[in-house]
């Protein structure tokens, strides 16, 4: 089946497609904020009006927390089916100062669109919308059944969408969930992602005297919060830069072989990390390259400490309390809610006494290994391939997308992961942003995967 006219159409409304994105991206839907509910609805709304126009039966799923959108072309039995999955809420926007211009007031420069939620992920799953769009709006005959649903609280650990997956899963039945809310390999190299990490976040709250103390009065007779929070995290990890919760990786998947070739033969660099994080160097568990790590390896880390004075000067005090946020992020086989159990475990082994220690599991994700063969993905490698114009690589990801787990056990269809971004676009930072041609090459690679799934 020829494309010709839906790649036409959307060579020539590539402008149109951009302005319309922009649209999308004024809407403020920062899902953990809860003064942005009727934005993060706005946002819904928008979608689902979107889907609707494009002839899909589109419904808003209200529930407990943000809504959902789903969505579905008019069913042909003979054909196979793809879930679209995207999540149209963003991460907060602070610190503010340091954007160069206002987050939710999208800006192009040099081909760059700069706006939050521009790669995570509105501008990735808008890329899907658009290829339906070409189709339909070309008469052009659509070779698969499209379902999409979209969620509001990917950013924000809420509960919708699974529950919903869990309830509806012959509603969602399909051939394949394609998901576009990760990194192509680097600017001119798209991947084929077959795995994302798991992750147990936690937060250790270690207190003391009922109040501050002067530290003079006082110092050295009772034990300090701060210091012994620091006590604890350094016990969290060995000089090695491996975790030392125990059990930690009893479960861990190793690498095979062929896996540490093909990242050896991606020739990623140290010297490119620097460039990319302005880190002054790599560092990490020993024994493991630095894509092995990044991508496969599970990681204990610091995300936030607080505790006593961080103002200007001195100010000489015991502090009553101290708090850490803890992130693992996790990889295959590892189990959230175990890896979480042995950690609050090992905090208060670590813990010195003299002070009380709370451990909490704020958030889970389950770690996710697609196997590499399926004929879905060698359809997604097709496309990536024709829509990008160059040769996909396998990557895996260091992040999590929670709810690919869920699509897995319940749904039991391969999952894509098709990202249209890039590493260094800074999602979830300030001055995100989203390269036009990717959005463009992304529309188009839908496009593509539309005919290649039907063709597998
Ligand atoms: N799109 C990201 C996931 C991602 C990040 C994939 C980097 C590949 C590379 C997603 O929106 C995200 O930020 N996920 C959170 C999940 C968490 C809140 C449970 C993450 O990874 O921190
Ligand atoms: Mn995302
Ligand atoms: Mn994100």
């Amino acid at each position: 089946m020829s494309l010709d006219q839906v790649l036409a159409y959307l060579q020539a409304h590539r402008q149109t497609h951009v302005d319309q994105l922009c649209d999308l991206l004024r809407i403020p839907s920062i899902s953990s904020q809860s003064d942005h509910a009727d934005d993060v609805r706005r946002a819904a709304a928008f979608c689902a009006a979107e889907l609707r126009e494009l002839g899909c039966a589109a419904e808003i799923v209200e529930g407990d927390g943000h809504p959902l959108v789903y969505a579905q072309t008019a069913p042909r039995p003979d054909r196979p089916t793809l879930l679209l999955y995207g999540h149209y809420d963003v991460q907060p926007v602070d610190p503010l100062d340091l954007w160069r211009t206002p987050p939710f007031e999208p800006r192009v420069e040099d081909g760059i669109l700069y706006a939050r939620g521009s790669t995570d992920d509105k501008g990735q799953f808008y890329a899907h919308f658009k290829a339906l769009e070409a189709f339909v709006r070309t008469g052009t005959d659509l070779p698969v059944n499209l379902k999409f649903l979209l969620e509001g609280e990917e950013e924000c650990g809420g509960h919708h969408v699974y529950r919903y997956t869990e309830s509806h899963a012959d509603k969602l039945a399909c051939d394949a969930v394609v998901i576009s809310d990760t990194a192509l390999y680097n600017e001119t190299t798209p991947g084929i992602c077959y795995s994302l990490k798991g992750l147990a976040y936690m937060e250790i709250r270690v207190s003391g005297p009922a109040q501050d103390l002067h530290s003079g009065s006082y110092g050295g007779t009772v034990r300090n919060p701060a210091n012994a929070l620091a006590q604890i995290i350094a016990g969290l990890t060995d000089a090695d830069g491996r975790c030392t919760v125990p059990g930690f990786y009893d479960d861990v998947l190793d690498l095979e072989a062929d896996e540490r070739s093909a990242f050896a033969s991606l020739g990623y660099t140290d010297a490119q990390l620097c460039a990319e994080t302005g880190a002054p160097g790599a560092s990490g568990e020993k024994g493991y390259t630095t894509l092995e790590r990044m991508w496969a390896r599970p990681t204990c880390d610091v995300n936030g400490i607080v505790g006593g004075y961080g103002g200007q000067g001195a100010k000489t005090i015991i502090p009553a309390k101290a708090l850490a946020k803890v992130s693992m992020r996790l990889v295959p086989d590892q189990d959230p809610p175990r890896i979480a159990a042995a950690f609050a475990d090992w905090v208060r082994k670590l813990a010195p006494a003299g002070v009380t220690v709370e451990v909490e599991n704020l958030h889970n994700a389950n770690p996710v290994l697609v196997p590499r063969g399926s004929p879905m993905m060698q359809a997604g490698i097709r496309a990536l391939r024709e829509g990008f114009g160059a040769e996909p690589v396998f990557i895996r990801e260091g992040g999590s997308i929670p709810i690919v787990g869920t699509f897995q056990d319940c749904l039991k269809a391969p999952v894509l992961l098709l990202g249209y971004g890039l590493s260094t676009d800074n999602a979830h930072s300030p001055n995100e942003k989203f390269h036009l041609e990717n959005f463009w090459r992304g529309a188009r690679t839908s496009a593509l995967l539309f005919r290649e799934a039907a063709a597998r």
